[in-house]
């Protein structure tokens, strides 16, 4: 196989990993924190493995790219909907040709990818994921910042006054319960995204800023579970796969680097913090190993280009004919 032994293999399992993170996946796969329902894998055996084509067209027909609206209840009774954006997200941006979704991964330090990544016509990053100081690896340009609750919430990100949150789109997510309404999530979130939210719609109420919609994040999972032969995390999947489905629906193209590492794979959590962990790039609470499983069968590129640049192509869905 020679080098390119190294890149991901898609049918990565949790047996593959260390004993300390199986234990960890293994936990996470038996409790059921948001009350997922499904009859789980219907057998090793009786699963047809679905094509990288076939798994685009199901991505495309079974996932909704919405976002909250002051029409949908319960907000269209609570006085601060108007704060909403009128129109969901793919309404109001793109269609873009050419998309980058930066993972967070160490795997980005010393990759010298930022010149590509500002080369396209929009990017995508995550939660607190800085560029100043980190241009060379990863850019500068931000279209879209994907953030999660627990990083609107947590005092150390200083999500409302930081300058890091202030340009581009913001798109925020919080995990609803698996059969929830809005009004049960909106009753029950994981972290307090609607007060945080009107908190900083107050503060910068020029910048575009949308909610998904939690049904967004099930249906993904749901895509996942059904492709994998085992039962994966029950936990809705990580803002890398969320991002990149995201962007699939607003590109043309949709390019994401260092989300199955590179030559340059490290167990450096984040490019911009000095913390160690495989479970970052391999997943624990996430079903992550099972969404790299799904992209490497999706990807159109070549393994090359994922061993040297940690680049993976994957068609928009306006591009997906079914
Ligand atoms: O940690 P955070 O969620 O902010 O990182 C953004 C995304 O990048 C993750 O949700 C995950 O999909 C991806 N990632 C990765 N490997 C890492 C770190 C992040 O695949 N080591």
């Amino acid at each position: 196989n020679g080098p390119l032994g190294e890149v991901w293999d898609d049918e990565m399992s949790s047996s593959m990993l260390g004993s300390r993170l199986r234990r960890v996946v293994q936990n996470y796969q038996a409790m059921n924190k948001y009350g997922v329902e499904v009859s789980g894998p219907g057998g090793v055996s009786s699963r047809p493995k679905l094509s990288g084509p076939e798994l685009l067209c199901q991505l495309k027909d079974k996932v909704e790219v919405t976002t909250l609206t002051p029409d949908l209840q319960p907000f269209s009774s609570l006085p601060w909907a108007t704060q909403l954006p009128p129109k969901s997200l793919t309404a109001d941006l793109g269609p873009y040709k050419s998309c980058a979704v930066v993972s967070s991964a160490g795997s980005l330090r010393y990759s010298g990818l930022g010149k590509e990544i500002d080369s396209h016509d929009a990017v995508l990053r995550f939660n607190a994921a800085p560029t100043t100081g980190y241009e060379k690896d990863v850019g500068s340009k931000t279209t879209i910042r994907l953030i999660n609750s627990q990083v609107m919430a947590s005092d150390d990100h200083r999500f409302l006054s930081s300058s890091l949150y202030s340009s581009g789109v913001l798109v925020a997510w919080d995990p609803a319960p698996f059969s929830a309404d809005l009004t049960q999530w909106y009753n029950r979130t994981d972290y307090p995204i609607f007060i945080q939210y009107q908190r900083y719609r107050r503060l910068h109420p020029l910048q575009p800023f949308y909610i998904l919609h939690p049904r967004f994040e099930w249906q993904v999972w749901q895509r996942i579970q059904d492709n994998m032969a085992e039962p994966i995390q029950r936990n809705p999947p990580s803002s890398g796969f969320l991002g990149t489905v995201l962007m699939m629906s607003l590109c043309e193209v949709v390019h994401v680097y260092e989300f199955l590492p590179s030559r340059r794979k490290t167990e450096l959590c984040h490019y911009y913090q000095r913390f160690y962990d495989a479970a970052c790039t391999l997943g624990a609470y996430h079903p992550l190993l099972y969404e790299k499983n799904l992209v490497k069968r999706m990807n159109q590129g070549s393994d090359r280009d994922i061993f040297t640049h940690g680049r993976i192509t994957l068609p928009g869905f306006s591009k997906v004919n079914c």
